[in-house]
């Protein structure tokens, strides 16, 4: 048998920071994992003008299952080409339409390859600026229906029906398949008052299903106040073909290279990997209770402690050598 196939990209900023403790952690857990190490975002601009080079692409296509570090560079911000375009390149390429992002005992399950971020956009001649969210009912039926699955007796649909036509189609999907799950209790909230609810009681919540704006605002929120940004993995799955891990955070770009950067949402993102991409349940529960414990022993700055970035990877190694002893 073929040994499993991922590839790593490091991404930008605290990317390649947190990649390396990934790469450490993962050759410990899974040591038959095959690491192929390819460029994106920023990285991948520098050295070939593109964010998503045709080779990244055609190896993650071929791999069991891509982890990502964050892609993003202030030097960029202004630019026609930007390492962004290469992630959203590659969710549309590998149709990684349901991203799962647990926050807590939260998870939110956001639309990740339609809607605002990919309908028509331009400039007219008169400077009016657009972008669109075009949503077809095919497009929330399937991600509406991996969240049904994934809900444990409640699904709270988030969306704004009381002003966009898109979020009344959402409402209308959501209601029609509600039936062929008959154990989940749906709830319908307004984006609005679910960023409200989200930071004073998030506990309330068991799942969430939003499109792809509102599940992006919601997840760093849901992350903030269920133990911080740096916490939070994510998982973006498609109905065949690898899937995409990657932290909810991004590059980080004001604490970037002082090696202080928290590990733990691209820690957590690869036990998903391992759990959702290479179908290995038990190594991903050992990795996600090591990284679980070292929270509590060994905390980075932005929890309060003093802990480098590799000082975490090294305590949550030690703890898996402990439980594997
Ligand atoms: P950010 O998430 O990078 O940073 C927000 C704040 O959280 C900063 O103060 C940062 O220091 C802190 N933070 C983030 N991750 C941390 C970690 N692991 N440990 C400790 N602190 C952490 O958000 P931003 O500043 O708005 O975005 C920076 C760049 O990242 C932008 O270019 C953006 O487009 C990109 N981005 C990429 C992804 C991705 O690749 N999936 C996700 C979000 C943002
Ligand atoms: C995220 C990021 C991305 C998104 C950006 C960088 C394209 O914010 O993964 O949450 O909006 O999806
Ligand atoms: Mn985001």
């Amino acid at each position: 048998m073929r040994s499993p196939q991922v590839v790593l990209l490091p991404g930008d900023g605290v990317g390649p920071e947190v990649a390396r403790e990934a790469r450490l952690v993962l050759e410990l857990v899974a040591p038959d994992v095959a690491l192929d190490e390819h460029l994106i975002g920023a990285a991948a601009i520098r050295a070939t003008g593109d964010p998503l080079p045709e080779e990244t692409l055609a190896a993650c296509r071929e791999a069991d299952a891509v982890l990502k570090g964050p892609v993003g560079d202030p030097e960029f911000d202004a630019a026609d080409v930007r390492p962004e375009q290469g992630l959203l390149r590659l969710r549309a390429a590998l149709d990684a339409y349901a991203n799962l992002r647990p926050a807590g005992d939260v998870l939110i399950v956001r639309e990740l390859v339609g809607g605002l971020y990919f309908g028509a956009s331009g400039v007219r001649d008169d400077g009016t600026v657009y972008d669109t969210c075009e949503y077809t009912p095919a497009q929330i039926e399937r991600v509406v229906r991996r969240a049904f699955a994934l809900a444990r007796g409640r699904l709270t649909a988030v969306e704004k029906a009381n002003v966009l036509e898109t979020s009344r189609l959402w409402r209308r999907v959501v209601n029609g398949i509600a039936p062929e799950f008959p154990d989940v209790r749906v709830e319908h909230v307004l984006v609005d008052n679910a960023a409200m609810q989200l930071a004073t009681a998030p506990e309330q919540f068991d799942t969430i299903v939003t499109e792809n704006m509102f599940g992006d605002i919601l997840s760093d929120l849901a992350a903030a106040v269920t133990g911080g940004i740096g916490l939070a993995p994510s998982a973006s799955l498609s109905d065949s073909g690898p899937g995409i891990f990657e932290p909810v955070h991004g590059s980080a770009p004001d604490i970037s290279g002082r090696g202080i950067a928290n590990p733990a949402a691209m820690l957590r993102s690869t036990a998903l990997l391992l759990e959702h991409g290479l179908g290995r349940p038990d190594e991903a529960q050992a990795l996600a209770l090591a990284v679980d414990r070292t929270l509590d022993t060994t905390p980075t700055p932005d929890l309060g402690g003093t802990a480098t970035t590799a000082e975490f990877g090294a305590a949550v190694r030690e703890e898996l050598a402990l439980t594997r002893a």
